[in-house]
């Protein structure tokens, strides 16, 4: 089953319970925390995961582009997020941090900048809920989707198999109704779209039409076999 998890970046921030409430069909609503350091863009933080918490009843999914996660993750799950991802190059001490996060009720997960490969954390995989494999590089939204990030979707998918693990595989970057069908393909099973959905005239609809699209791609890709599962 495919969940879609409209970003809140390209909402209009003024005006942040509205947006959140035009998606309300989404299964999360995805919050981009930057802190113009690890990435060079600023956005919001604990204080705003407090007011969204209340404004919506849609799981908050929450993307740390931040440096030293180790400090900051515990205090967005008492925020109110439902999953917390931090990322690979940022974090001290990952096991500790997922642990943590997960001991405190959320769900852990573990972001992967364009460069970074998958495969030195394998043996982490069983401490994480979800990886999110990034489609562009972070900061912005907006940007296009890198097509040469389908081979490690692929193999992420391959370990996760191998592992039979229920991790749950999140693009983020770029996906839309033009990508989303390659990357549901390669085995993502959870889609971050920001612009696609409320750059749309409807994003409700928006986020309806990218569920569709992603899992007739799904069943189409199992149909042939399954996804990744040669590891390429
Ligand atoms: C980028 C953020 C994304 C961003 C995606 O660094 O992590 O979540 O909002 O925006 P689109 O879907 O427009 O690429
Ligand atoms: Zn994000």
């Amino acid at each position: 089953m495919a969940q879609i998890n409209p970003s809140i970046l390209s909402a209009d921030f003024a005006r942040l319970a509205d947006e959140a409430r035009a998606v309300e069909g989404a299964d999360w609503l995805h919050v981009d925390v930057m802190d113009n350091h690890f990435v060079p863009n600023l956005t919001l933080g604990v204080p705003v995961v407090q007011s969204l918490r209340k404004a919506t009843d849609t799981p908050l999914d929450c993307h740390l582009m931040i440096e030293d996660p180790d400090r900051w993750a515990p205090s967005f799950v008492e925020a109110g997020a439902g999953s917390v991802t931090f990322h690979a190059e940022a974090a001290a001490a990952p096991v500790r941090l997922a642990r943590e996060i997960r001991a405190l009720g959320a769900r852990a997960s573990m972001a992967l900048k364009p460069a970074t490969p998958i495969e030195p954390f394998e043996d982490l995989l069983p401490e994480l809920d979800m990886i999110l494999v990034m489609t562009v590089e972070p900061g912005f939204g907006g940007q296009a989707f890198l097509d040469i990030m389908l081979p490690k979707i692929r193999r992420t998918r391959a370990l996760i198999e191998r592992h039979g693990l229920p991790l749950w595989l999140q693009v983020d970057g770029g996906v839309s109704a033009d990508t989303i069908e390659r990357c549901a393909e390669a085995g993502a099973d959870v889609f971050v779209a920001g612009s696609a959905v409320y750059g749309a005239d409807d994003p409700a609809a928006a986020v309806r039409g990218l569920r569709a699209s992603a899992e007739r791609a799904a069943a189409a890709a199992s149909g042939r076999g399954g996804s990744g599962g040669s590891g390429r």
